[in-house]
């Protein structure tokens, strides 16, 4: 598939995917073109998924962790594209889960990828934004319409 973005070819690009050893990011690194590098901290999968990508050195891996601000900067520069899929994806509440983790990786994670995106001058990102805010913000949205 020839993939583009703002008439750019993925295929030219150098792409970072975060969180890319998970469910979408694993499927995604195996279709999409490009030079990827792949940071993930392996805190909710394996390399398994994209093990054969690594060693026939189609993907670039690193095991780190988006709170890591120093090592985003580093690897941020001369990059063209991120798509920001590290998360902590589990976010429902239930009583005795660590919500604070799920803050820091999903709120300050991503801070962490857009300042670093400033500072080394990247101009794309692709977000998954978790299901629930799309919930929200529709449901806000609709609530909106019909006040008025
Ligand atoms: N799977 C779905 O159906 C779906 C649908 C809509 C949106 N999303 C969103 O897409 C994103 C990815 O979803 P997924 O299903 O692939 O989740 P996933 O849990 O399979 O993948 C997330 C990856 O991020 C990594 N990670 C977690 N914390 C990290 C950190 N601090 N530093 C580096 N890596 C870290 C995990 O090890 C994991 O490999 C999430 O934001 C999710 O809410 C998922």
């Amino acid at each position: 598939m020839d993939y583009s973005l703002k008439g750019q070819k993925l295929v030219n690009m150098r792409i970072l995917v975060t969180g890319g050893a998970g469910v979408i990011g694993s499927n995604l690194v195996k279709m999409i073109p490009g030079e990827i590098t792949v940071i993930d901290n392996l805190s909710s999968s394996t390399i398994d998924p994209i093990k054969e990508l690594i060693d026939s050195e189609k993907i670039k891996f690193i095991k780190g962790d988006i709170l890591d601000f120093e090592l985003l900067r580093k690897i941020t520069k001369g990059i063209d594209l991120i798509i920001h899929l590290a998360a902590n994806a589990d976010v429902r509440y239930y009583p005795e889960k660590n919500t604070y983790v799920d803050f820091k990786v999903n709120t300050i994670g991503t801070y962490n990828i857009m300042e670093s995106m400033r500072l080394n001058d990247v101009k794309n990102i692709i977000f998954s934004s978790h299901h629930l805010f799309m919930v929200m913000r529709i449901k806000y949205l609709l609530q909106r319409t019909m006040a008025h």
